[in-house]
């Protein structure tokens, strides 16, 4: 493990504090890297003790008590950034624990994702077939192991290096156990994993879970949610062509403008129990009153309560005297897929929009504009159809579900080539997870969030 000069480096999760003892020792480190050794239990060993004297005497701030998964809230630490922050060998203690190392690991990301200074790293060692990476040189099912990129990926922390853990080069370590009690454990080709955050990691003051926002909905409602649920609203995704969403609308687009006229509306934005009938209802007068064929395409975001998060669709409306079914979706649609989360080669698919729309609403209404219809009869219906881009991108691009929000992958539309590729040097899966900061506000001031309808 080497710091540049400069470094500041947090290490939590200490045993015994034998590691930051040998790498601190004979001049390892520069003499402007400042450290902070941090460990769990305020009651600690009689060897940890010799350890934390020889490591005040250098001059490196010994913390105890502190809770690697809540070091934004932490008294001592809170306010301070570092350039690194270590956890070598996590782990919560007993044996068959491995969800609750999971969630300690997650947890952990979460928080110290909030203490980088800018392009810090998190550090993370563990042991020979616990990370469930290719690279592993123990192969566990993927179920068995403790997914630590995943975890990563739900604070937009993204895996950049791996590394040998070689606990010769640090004389005198000695990994201890949970407590530092139980007897050490096997680390001979433990692995060192270094991430660094996404691009669209949340910085720290959009983190703070008291901080919320007003948002507008279609008919004028006002929400006052959390900022993390403002920031994905404003990322208009459906317009960003580095998107998954806005690729596929750009596809829906450019297909249904190959049959008819259409106009590319604003964002709507309705809240998990508007229904699909009402959004049209409310749209009708607009409809009415346009005089033009035009089919009106409009991206939609659902925002949805536990855990919060944000569906995103398409819409199409139209009057039927002008068109149908058949028209408008007379073309399937064929495009060729490369997805190098999947493989490496390309392969061809068609979508039936019979299979893409989800809902489709009918709403009669009577027609305000008779003279302009070829039909002698005052009334007119309004057709509304819903495509879910998520379900879109899982069953026509391949794209899992989880990864539909993530930040920082690659996505190409070339003649009829869509190219897709996740930025993480292992994509396992690529996750925007929010529910850390749901629950987090929650238990800290339960009328910060109100849903106001
Ligand atoms: C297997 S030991 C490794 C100790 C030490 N890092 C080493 O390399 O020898 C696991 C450590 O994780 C710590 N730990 C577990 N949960 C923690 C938490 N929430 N915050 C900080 N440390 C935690 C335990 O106290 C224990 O010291």
């Amino acid at each position: 493990m080497e710091f540049d000069s400069g470094s500041s480096v947090l290490f939590v999760g200490e045993g015994d504090f034998s590691f930051t003892e040998a790498l601190s020792s004979r001049n390892k480190l520069a003499s402007d890297v400042t450290l902070i050794a941090t460990c769990f239990h305020r009651d600690v060993t009689e060897r940890a003790n010799v350890n934390i004297e020889k490591l005040r005497k250098r001059g490196i701030e010994v913390v105890l008590g502190v809770d690697a998964t809540k070091l934004h809230i932490d008294g001592t630490l809170k306010s301070r950034k570092f350039s690194h922050i270590v956890f070598n060998f996590p782990h919560v203690g007993g044996k068959m624990k491995i969800h609750l190392n999971r969630t300690l690991l997650e947890d952990f990301f979460a928080s110290s994702s909030c203490m980088l200074t800018g392009g810090g790293r998190v550090i993370v060692t563990l042991c020979s077939g616990q990370g469930g990476i290719p690279l592993d040189p123990e192969k566990r099912k993927w179920d068995d192991t403790w997914q630590v990129v995943l975890m990563a990926s739900r604070s937009d922390l993204i895996l950049r290096r791996v590394l040998k853990f070689d606990a010769s080069h640090y004389s005198g370590y000695s990994a201890t156990g949970y407590r530092s009690l139980e007897k050490g454990f096997d680390h001979s080709r433990a692995i060192t994993y270094v991430f660094e955050r996404g691009p669209g990691a949340l910085n720290c003051f959009q983190c703070d879970p008291l901080h919320t926002e007003n948002v507008t909905l279609y008919d004028g409602w006002c929400m006052n949610l959390p900022y993390f649920i403002c920031a994905q609203i404003q990322r208009k995704v459906c317009s960003d062509l580095s998107t998954v969403p806005g690729q596929l609308c750009s596809l829906i687009h450019k297909q249904l403008s190959r049959t008819v006229l259409t106009q590319f509306k604003d964002y709507l934005l309705v809240n998990e129990k508007t229904e699909f009938r009402n959004l049209l209802q409310h749209y009708s007068r607009f409809l009415l009153t346009q005089a033009g064929k035009l089919i009106y395409v409009y991206p939609l975001h659902i925002l949805k309560k536990s855990p919060f998060s944000i569906g995103t669709y398409f819409l199409i409306m139209y009057k039927n005297k002008y068109f149908d079914f058949e028209t408008i979706f007379s073309e399937n649609i064929t495009l060729e897929i490369r997805n190098l989360s999947k493989s490496f080669h390309s392969y061809s698919k068609t979508l039936v929009w019979e299979d893409i729309i989800c809902g489709s609403y009918s709403l009669p209404v009577a027609d305000s504009n008779p003279s302009e219809s070829s039909h002698s009869e005052c009334m007119d219906e309004l057709s509304m159809y819903a495509i879910d881009l998520e379900q879109l991108a899982e069953f026509g691009l391949d794209i899992e579900r989880n990864e539909f929000w993530a930040h920082g992958h690659d996505v190409i539309a070339d003649c009829h080539c869509i190219t897709y590729s996740p930025s993480s040097f292992f994509p396992i899966e690529y996750v925007y997870d929010l529910s850390f900061w749901q629950c987090k506000a929650e238990t800290s001031k339960d009328q910060a969030i109100q849903w106001r309808n």
